[in-house]
């Protein structure tokens, strides 16, 4: 059974200018144990996506079913059990922390929540977790304020794994932090996925960051999946003009290489108007015009991989390197 099953997602949210289309029909599952990607660029839904997931936000249309239950429309307080098992690491430790609060009391919190520890048991607990973050234990008496980003973002890692949750969802955990502490942050979380067997969303604008640490990877382009499959395939593979456009701009920066990199070119288009074809046509290099006419279905272009381009029928799909 997956651990989680997200089925046609949809969630538009209603402003001043018009209705914004945030995240338009996403259907992924999730095995227990799994990390999956989460990648596209700033406004593809990505977030919008976590917090339905989580049900911080209760989806316009669609299902979530967590643990082979639907959430989507569980009352608050049958929810408020299973949030114990479903975490979230926001991008902003500084935000997501009360200031007034000590590590000590911040990483209890949650297992005063949501389990029925004792005090000494939550306090041995708190000091466990706080290693295997690797804060040492002379922080716990101390306050966010006098922390680092790195340290914060440790302290916020340790309460989304206190309650031994099998969902993490993490929402550009790495991207608020200088680039010195990153590598260090994304090592814990990698230790942490081979430790805690969770399943975790990873949410990144970054491809380079999931090269490191996805097992499979969704795109994402406004608020649909342009491309799914295993992390390998899509990188060695990408089959998806918009993924290889993503791809080619993370190439490191070698003058020698004979790659030449498509950069993208023009605006991501508003999600207040949707295209009526493939949303990516505007900016893609070999869209024809048929692509601005129909939206494009996913279709298998390998082993548990999809890709949702009219063009791969024709073996057309490259951008020409
Ligand atoms: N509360 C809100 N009210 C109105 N529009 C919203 C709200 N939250 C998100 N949106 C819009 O929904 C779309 C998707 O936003 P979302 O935050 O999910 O994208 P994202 O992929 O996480 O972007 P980023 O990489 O910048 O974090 C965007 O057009 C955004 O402006
Ligand atoms: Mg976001």
């Amino acid at each position: 059974m997956s651990l989680l099953v997200v089925d046609r997602l949809a969630h538009h949210f209603r402003t001043g200018s018009g209705t914004v289309h945030a995240v338009n029909g996403v259907s992924f599952s999730l095995a227990a144990g799994e990390t999956l990607g989460l990648v596209g660029e700033s406004g593809s839904g990505k977030s919008t996506i976590g917090r339905a997931v989580l049900r911080l936000i209760r989806p316009g249309s669609g299902r979530v079913v967590f643990q082979g239950a639907d959430i989507t429309s569980l009352p608050e307080r049958r929810l408020r059990r299973l949030r114990g098992q479903m975490q979230i690491v926001f991008q902003d430790p500084w935000s997501a922390l009360n200031p007034r609060m000590s590590v000590r009391r911040l990483i209890e919190e949650p297992l005063r929540l949501h389990s029925s520890l004792g005090a000494g048991e939550r306090r041995d607990r708190a000091e466990a977790l706080a290693g295997r973050v690797r804060l040492s234990a002379g922080m716990l008496d101390r306050y966010p304020a006098e922390l680092s980003g790195g340290q914060l973002q440790r302290v916020c890692i340790a309460r989304a794994i206190a309650t031994d949750p099998a969902l993490v969802v993490l929402d550009e955990p790495t991207s608020s932090l200088d680039l010195s502490v990153r590598a260090g942050i994304l090592e814990l979380l990698f230790a942490l996925k081979e430790e805690a067997g969770a399943g975790l969303l990873f949410i990144t604008h970054d491809l380079g960051t999931l090269r490191l640490i996805a097992d499979r990877i969704l795109v994402l382009y406004l608020g649909h999946v342009v491309e799914d499959g295993p992390a390998a395939r899509v990188f060695d593979a990408p089959a998806h003009p918009y993924t290889q456009a993503l791809l080619s701009a993370h190439l490191p920066a070698d003058p020698a290489a004979k790659v030449s990199r498509h950069l993208l070119s023009g605006e991501v288009p508003s999600a207040l108007v949707l295209p009526p074809g493939c949303a990516f046509a505007g900016r893609c290099p070999i869209a024809v015009a048929r692509c601005r006419e129909q939206q494009p279905a996913l279709q298998p272009v390998g082993p548990s991989h999809q890709a949702a381009c009219i063009r791969i029928a024709e073996g057309a799909n490259r951008i020409a390197a």
